[in-house]
């Protein structure tokens, strides 16, 4: 696969800042993102290791650590301060762990051909412009049996998936307090129908799909012409034979119906 060079190499320590302490315990994860990890961890029965793409200072291990017991978790963010700040405090960490500034999309080496029980990219897949490519990445990235997990936005609209047609400000902030001259990061958003047919296309198929999601509002930091969305969690199988998908889809109906609304 070629290299990527489009991604944004976010700059800004406000992402540092932020995620230093805020969803770093379990009870801080969102109900959705919750439903499914414990579905997964229950199903599989046997997660140890764990690849977190977009870990930003890497939180997820801890409350996975928790509530789960994993034994090793890797974190991969391409946003230097992040980075440095999960390594400046690597020693208080409750497993063995290792983190990286790296664009997941690049193929990072020091994960090269390494393969995880667990692949997990919350609010990342939809937070920079390879979309695509960040999700090929992961799926690559997971085991035989194992899992991916991603949040995904969606909408029964057309898909928005450049900086030019929507976008937020990497600001963490009151809104009051934004400037305009934050960084921007794309705010992708899927339609539903493209996100089913994207995973029935994932190569090896996965053999089973589960989906959870709700309708609400985008972010007071985004640029987008919806004015509601839905915030899904979404986990597949990877399963190695020839098989089918099954799929459990936990979604609101009328976002599987084609309105044509003018939000
Ligand atoms: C909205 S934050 C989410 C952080 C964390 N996953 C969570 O849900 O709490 C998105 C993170 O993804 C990182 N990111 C975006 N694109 C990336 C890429 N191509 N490779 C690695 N990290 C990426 C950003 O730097 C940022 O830290």
């Amino acid at each position: 696969m070629e290299p990527s060079n489009i991604n944004i190499h976010y700059e800004s320590d406000s992402i540092a800042k932020f995620y230093s302490h805020n969803r770093v315990r379990w009870e801080q994860f969102y109900p959705s993102e919750q439903h499914v990890f414990k579905s997964v961890f229950d199903e599989h029965g046997a997660i140890k290791t764990v690849l977190d793409v977009g870990c930003a200072c890497g939180g997820l291990g801890r409350a996975l650590y928790d509530q789960f017991k994993i034994d090793h978790y890797t974190g991969i963010d391409i946003n230097r301060a992040s980075i440095q700040l999960a390594r400046a405090t690597q020693s208080n960490y409750p497993i063995p762990a290792h983190f990286e500034c790296a664009d997941i999309a690049t193929y990072p080496d020091s994960i090269k051909n390494k393969i995880f029980d667990l692949v997990v990219s919350l609010s990342c897949a939809d937070w920079n412009c390879e979309t695509q490519k960040i999700i090929k990445t992961c799926w690559d990235h997971t085991a035989n049996g194992g899992y991916f997990i991603f949040s995904f936005r969606l909408t029964n609209q057309r898909t928005l998936s450049t900086i030019e047609e929507g976008y937020q400000y990497v600001h963490f902030d009151e809104a009051t307090q934004l400037t305009g001259r934050e960084e921007k990061a794309p705010y992708v958003v899927t339609n539903v129908f493209e996100a089913l047919e994207m995973i029935e296309a994932f190569h090896p198929k996965p053999d089973r799909f589960l989906g959870y999601g709700y309708w609400g509002k985008p972010s007071s930091m985004a640029v987008i012409p919806y004015e509601r969305i839905v915030f899904s969690v979404l986990a597949v199988r990877k399963n190695q034979e020839d098989c089918k998908t099954i799929a459990e889809l936990l979604l609101p109906l009328d976002l599987l119906v084609n309105h044509n609304e003018s939000d």
